[in-house]
């Protein structure tokens, strides 16, 4: 039996209907803006021709303010599955061309059926956020598709990765699903994202403010956290969400892309012995040592322009996936914050969700003094960086450059705190307090009543930094696997990790832990 051409034309016929989606004139006013379509979105992501499509005739069943005569090709979202160098991937993209990209009932169902299948079959999927919100023409179906989808972004965290793309609109309730994802890419242009937009923070608070300024990527980037990468453009979204999707496993039941060298690369790099400033006060750039020790251009960091007090990204060791957690002494000297806590945190969270092993690089004199610290809360949010590391069981390895003091110590990540193996450099500086604080509290009425209370204090902070600006106490006490030349850091790393990448380690049973959020 052969197909009619009356069918084989009306297949056509729906095809072109959902190709066209929102029409000739919007495509173009949307590439003289420098913009792509939802589908050109797909087109440029995927390996080409392996992309399949879900849904694509879907119809919203809508009656009110006119939406029984409305046609909306595919309802607003374009869903399905392609290949990423070769790799399966799950996305959904919404359509502002049609009507706003706004999500209704069948829209939101869509975007459960794209996640409910990548949660299935196990692989990443990616949204792509260009829309009005809620549907208002359907009312409470709108609210309960959105339900739907935050449910699911839920359901699946820690599962598989997922990435959320800002390239429009992405307003009121709506800014929730892609916080529920693990990482936000925004472009720089076209795309605002906040609860209240600039109409609503005026009419109740008064304050004027531009949309940007409340919601542009720029902001999300560098104050509120809310974003981790910040695109030029929709393509450079794309190559971003790529870019990171190398360093990721397709679930929570595979092992990072490791490819580890056969031979391991044992060279000893004198750079790193140069890094170390003779003077104390001086900081060391944390970058550097980073791009010293790692695989030459495979470090990616990840929410650059936040806390930029400590640094976290993927990066390659010997060909092993890492996500490094590092303080960054060129910025607030290095202490850790509330912002600095709340992003390693999640961080850490992150990769020990998908078994990826975690480096952490200390030079940290301490958190950061201060009535607003205290008051915005980062005893709660510091112990964020405490409950993450300890929950975390995949392997975790420490280097101790210079400073580690006091609960900063613990918090990027001690013996005792559950890493496998700690290394320090010989220039490492392990101690409660730094020497001044330490001997005014300690000798506080010795000093005072001294012949002269500067020279003594002087011999003092000498005798204390003799005792504990070393690792020498951490080695004796069994806190330091070994002490090592900063040259031989990677050679160090990379057998370490290699020796700890099978590790497993069982925890208690429990319904889950209380983070304090
Ligand atoms: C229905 C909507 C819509 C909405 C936009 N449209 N938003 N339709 N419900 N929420 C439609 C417009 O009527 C128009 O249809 C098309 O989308 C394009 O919109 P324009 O306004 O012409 O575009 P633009 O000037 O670029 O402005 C885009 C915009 C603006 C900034 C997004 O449309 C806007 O402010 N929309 C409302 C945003 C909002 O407040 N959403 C609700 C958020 S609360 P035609 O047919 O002319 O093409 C929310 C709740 C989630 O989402 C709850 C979760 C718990």
């Amino acid at each position: 039996m052969t197909i009619s051409q009356e069918r084989m034309a009306a297949l056509e016929a729906r095809r072109a209907e959902v190709r066209d989606l929102g029409g000739e004139a919007k495509a173009r006013k949307r590439h003289e803006e420098g913009r792509l379509t939802a589908r050109e979105r797909i087109d440029a992501f995927f390996d080409a021709d392996t992309f399949q499509e879900m849904g694509a005739y879907a119809h919203h069943h809508a009656k009110e303010f006119g939406m029984d005569k409305k046609r909306m090709p595919g309802d607003g979202v374009i869903t399905g599955v392609g290949h990423v160098d070769g790799q399966p991937v799950a996305i959904f993209s919404q359509d502002f061309m049609v009507s706003g990209g706004t999500l209704g009932e069948v829209h939101a169902g869509k975007i459960v059926d794209a996640m409910t299948y990548a949660g299935h079959c196990g692989i990443p999927i990616v949204g792509i956020n260009d829309s009005g919100g809620a549907r208002i023409q359907e009312g409470v179906d709108a609210l309960t598709g959105y339900s739907r989808v935050f449910r699911q972004n839920i359901m699946l965290s820690g599962v598989v990765p997922q990435i959320a793309v800002i390239a429009g609109p992405c307003a009121g309730g709506a800014a929730y699903s892609p916080a529920l994802m693990d990482f936000v890419v925004m472009t720089k242009k076209h795309a605002q994202m906040f609860i209240t937009g600039p109409e609503v923070i005026r009419a109740v608070t008064g304050q004027q403010c531009t949309p940007e300024e409340v919601g542009g990527a720029q902001m999300h980037a560098s104050v509120s956290g809310n974003v981790h990468f910040v695109a030029e453009d929709d393509a450079d979204a794309l190559r971003i969400v790529k870019k990171l999707l190398s360093y990721l496993p397709p679930n929570n039941l595979q092992e990072p892309p490791h490819a580890p060298s056969q031979a391991i690369d044992l060279t000893p790099n004198p750079a790193l012995d140069a890094i170390v400033p003779s003077d104390p006060k001086t900081p060391i750039d944390m970058r550097k040592a980073i791009e010293a020790i790692f695989d030459s251009g495979s470090f990616f960091e990840v929410h650059a322009l936040f806390a930029k007090n400590i640094i976290v990204g993927f990066a390659r060791l010997n060909g092993m996936v890492v996500g490094i957690v590092a303080n960054q002494p060129m910025v607030k000297a290095g202490t850790l914050d509330i912002d600095a806590a709340d992003k390693a945190a999640r961080f850490i969270q992150f990769c020990d969700a998908f078994h990826i092993p975690l480096i952490s690089l200390v030079d940290v004199p301490g958190f950061l003094p201060g009535l607003a610290q205290e008051r915005g809360g980062i005893i709660r949010h510091g112990s964020k960086m405490l409950f993450a590391w300890s929950t975390a069981n995949v392997p975790k390895i420490t280097l101790i450059l210079r400073k580690a003091y006091g609960g900063a110590y613990m918090a990027m990540d001690s013996k005792e705190m559950g890493a496998d193996l700690v290394f320090a450099w010989p220039c490492a500086e392990i101690a409660v307090l730094g020497a001044e604080g330490a001997i005014n509290i300690l000798f506080k009425n010795e000093l005072k009543t001294a012949a002269d209370p500067k020279a003594r204090a002087a011999e003092i902070a000498d005798e204390y930094r003799q005792k504990f600006a070393a690792p020498w106490q951490a080695a004796e006490s069994g806190q330091l696997t070994d002490v090592i030349e900063p040259s031989r850091s990677r050679a160090v790393l990379s057998l370490a990790l290699r020796n700890t990448i099978t590790k497993r380690e069982a925890r208690p049973a429990k319904k889950h832990g209380n983070i304090a959020l």
